[in-house]
């Protein structure tokens, strides 16, 4: 049997500001198995990243349980959570958050050097991932000189080169032309095919979602599943 890669339950997200309160996800449930794919659509503010962002643990819920990996992160100490992200997951965020000053192969090579891989070895694979999401000609320079497009590509190469278990992206096509974005969900299915990396990718583009085993309507903080043989 697949191995249940996400599971959460209940999970509720209020936004407290002073005496404004902003209820952004109302009772999601989710299960994703290991090697599944999973596109999420819905409007604008309607909580995509905010969901995204808990699923990947960088933020906490204000009720519900998760587990990812079958582990209950909220009972790790902080140490111990960056570790489990270094290790099995990859983030591709809304906007690429790379290090100005590091080149894209050392952006990219980044997360092996954190989980300890020799720094010889990370730039052969890092270099590998930039070629293989078509940027081997641009390795050496830094994020100030390169397109917005390239720019995301680099960071969809620094989630994927570590190869985790699970990866989280949000709008990760929202810069690139068709053929680029298109050849972005290729390597989404050939590392999914190849590794069984499980995928959760925010997408304003239903072409693109349907590329996916499953996509979900996050609609008033409420999330509805469907495998796409339903939505076609
Ligand atoms: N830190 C915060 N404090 C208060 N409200 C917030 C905070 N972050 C997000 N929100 C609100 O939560 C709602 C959901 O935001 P979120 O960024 O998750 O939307 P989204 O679906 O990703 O939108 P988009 O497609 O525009 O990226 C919005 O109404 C937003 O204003
Ligand atoms: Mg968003």
């Amino acid at each position: 049997m697949s191995k249940c890669v996400v599971q959460c339950q209940n999970i509720d997200k209020i936004y407290q500001d002073g005496n404004q309160s902003t209820h952004v996800l109302k009772g999601v449930d989710l299960t994703l198995l290991q090697g599944e794919t999973l596109a999420i659509v819905g409007s604008s503010g309607s909580g995509k990243s905010t969901l995204l962002h808990i699923l990947g643990t960088l933020d906490n819920a204000s009720s519900g349980s998760m587990t990812i990996m079958g582990q209950d992160i909220s009972q790790l100490s902080r140490n111990a959570q960056a570790k489990f992200r270094n290790q099995h997951l990859g983030f591709i965020y809304q906007f690429h958050h790379l290090l100005m000053e590091f080149t894209a192969l050392e952006n990219t090579a980044m997360p092996l050097l954190i989980g300890g891989m020799k720094a010889e070895q990370a730039k052969i694979k890092a270099s590998a991932m930039l070629e293989r999401v078509g940027l081997g000609h641009r390795i050496n320079h830094k994020p100030s000189e390169l397109s917005g497009g390239e720019r995301q590509r680099v960071a969809i190469a620094r989630a994927l080169v570590s190869e985790p278990d699970l990866v989280l992206a949000d709008e990760p096509t929202g810069n690139l032309d068709k053929q680029n974005a298109l050849n972005i969900y290729n390597l989404i299915q050939e590392l999914n095919l190849s590794l069984k990396t499980s995928f959760i990718v925010v997408t304003h583009d239903l072409e693109l979602a349907a590329k996916l085993n499953k996509t979900a309507f996050l609609d008033d903080g409420v999330l509805k599943i469907q495998t796409q043989e339903a939505i076609a």
